[in-house]
């Protein structure tokens, strides 16, 4: 989306709309203050009268105000200053966005950032791009329309760069989960990423069938044997590191469609499962920002692509499959099928020495039981590392919250007839049985699991974002190849 810097002030800019901020219980300062100055103490008035307090996300829209070129201003609450951070600057701006997306609107101009710091700035940037993008792709009547034009004022340009950056990518995931699953099918998605890799001078690798099968990826191809849709790896690499550095391994689940195989879901389960790909859109979209970032690390990006379907060769209670990496697997129930596809991912991500893992999986249903819908379960086997990552989440706004892997866990994935089995014992920690079970493939690796079956995707729209795809975690893995590079 087209973003630009602007040195016009608030009430000079010849635009369709620009956005000021107020912290809760504070006058107005900054723009804020100029927009005030314009207006005869407009905002003062309405702060004094309690029509605006501030708080977070509380939008209030001003039209024709007098003394201001912009035909509408918006300004939007901040929160206590004590508390603002690099999310809440994120949420403002995508919630005036999204609110300001409601209409046509040719340019729009942002001016929050006065007092904030280059990294909050280009949160903030992030956030203008994603509000005013919807899930209406398919709609000849859109809900969501972005502006020609969006400006900056007081951000420096590597932020504006990189919040556009940022903000695409969170955008790029978005899509390809919004799509629907005849149009994203393992095929499409491997073609959607070989496009991102030409275009921003990535290194792809695409399996097909037969070279899975050479591989193989016996656990990964079990599911995909009920579709017509055939399987997909793809393995992205951006070298931008030292030659020879070990790389941070990205892992992503793409079930393009989840019907649950022969152990089916009902019709309730299954009406979102075209999300069932967001681990690999989002590893897609990270992958897009490091290499237009340019971030000084080496990382690899893989993705295992399928669709779990039903037909009279879909793979069957009690079969018996054996990984890639030798071990063998009772099924149970083929709706646990994100973990067998991840097992033969994380077995490849292992073939190029990675120094640390982490994957990303819409795998459980426990774990929205757990922590509902806006928190990502994390799980590990190495401290440490899982520390870095949660740092990461929060730092950007990101909500992750660990899960314990107490051997116990384990137990319950023991087979009589084969090394492991699919399912745990009973439906209780099944978020953590699952991640027992991926954590058998990782070789002792340090390695963090994020179940994001919950904030991959919204049943209802928030005020900073609309329903379907979010693009959650996108923003965390590039701070944390970020972080390792710095
Ligand atoms: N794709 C689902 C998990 C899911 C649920 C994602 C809700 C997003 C929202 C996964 O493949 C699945 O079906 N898991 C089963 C596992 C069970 C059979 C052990 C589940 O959660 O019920
Ligand atoms: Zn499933
Ligand atoms: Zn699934």
């Amino acid at each position: 989306m087209p973003v630009s810097a602007t040195s016009v002030s608030v009430t000079q800019l010849e635009a369709d709309a620009v956005v000021v901020a107020v912290y809760a219980d504070s006058p107005p300062a900054g723009a804020a203050a100029e927009l005030d100055k314009a207006t005869g103490g407009l905002l003062s008035r309405l702060i004094e009268r309690k029509e605006i307090s501030g708080k977070k996300n509380e939008i209030t829209t001003i039209l024709g105000p007098a003394g201001v070129k912009a035909h509408t201003a918006v300004v939007v609450g901040l929160g206590p200053k004590d508390s603002f951070d690099r999310g809440v600057a994120f949420r403002a701006a995508a919630t005036a966005s999204k609110s300001l997306a409601g209409k046509e609107r040719a340019k729009v101009g942002y001016y929050l950032a006065d007092d904030w710091s280059p990294d909050q700035a280009e949160s903030g940037v992030a956030g203008s791009i994603v509000g005013c993008v919807g899930q209406d792709l398919y709609k000849a009547k859109k809900k969501h329309f972005p502006p020609g034009e969006i400006l900056w004022s007081r951000v420096d340009k590597g932020a504006l760069a990189s919040g556009t950056i940022l903000g695409d990518a969170q955008n790029l995931t978005r899509r390809l989960v919004n799509e629907p699953p005849s149009e994203i099918y393992p095929e499409s998605f491997a073609n959607e990423a070989v496009r991102v890799a030409e275009e921003c001078g990535l290194a792809i690798e695409v399996w097909d069938l037969a070279r899975l099968e050479a591989e193989r990826c016996g656990s990964l191809l079990a599911v995909a044997r009920g579709s017509d849709r055939e399987p997909r790896l793809v393995i992205l690499k951006y070298n931008g590191g030292k030659e020879g550095d070990a790389p941070l391994a990205l892992i992503g689940k793409g079930v393009t469609f989840d019907s649950g195989g022969l152990s089916i879901k009902p019709n309730d389960g299954m009406v979102t499962m075209k999300c069932d790909m967001a681990g690999a859109a989002t590893v897609l979209g990270a992958m897009q920002a490091i290499a237009r970032l340019k971030l000084p690390v080496n990382v690899i990006g893989l993705v295992g692509l399928v669709e779990n379907m039903l037909s009279g060769s879909s793979y069957k209670l009690g079969d018996v499959l054996r990984a890639r990496s030798g071990k063998t697997i009772e099924v149970l129930n083929t709706d646990a099928e994100g973990r067998l596809v991840l097992a033969d991912v994380l077995d490849v991500a292992l073939q190029h020495n990675p120094s640390r893992l982490i994957d990303l999986a819409t795998l459980t249903g426990a774990c929205v039981v757990a922590l509902g819908n806006d928190v990502a379960g994390l799980m590990t086997n190495n401290q440490p590392w899982c520390d870095a990552v949660s740092q990461a989440a929060g730092s950007v706004g990101e909500q992750v919250w660990q899960l314990p892997m107490f051997a116990e866990y384990g137990e319950q994935i023991k087979s009589e007839v084969a090394d492991i089995k699919n399912v745990g014992a009973g439906r209780w920690g099944g978020a953590i049985t699952a991640g027992k079970f991926l954590e058998e493939f990782v070789d002792g690796k340090p390695w963090v699991h994020m179940d994001i079956a919950g904030p991959a995707f919204l049943d209802s729209s928030k005020p900073f974002l609309d329903a379907g795809g979010s693009g959650a975690y996108v923003r965390t893995l590039v701070e944390v190849a970020r972080v390792g590079s710095s």
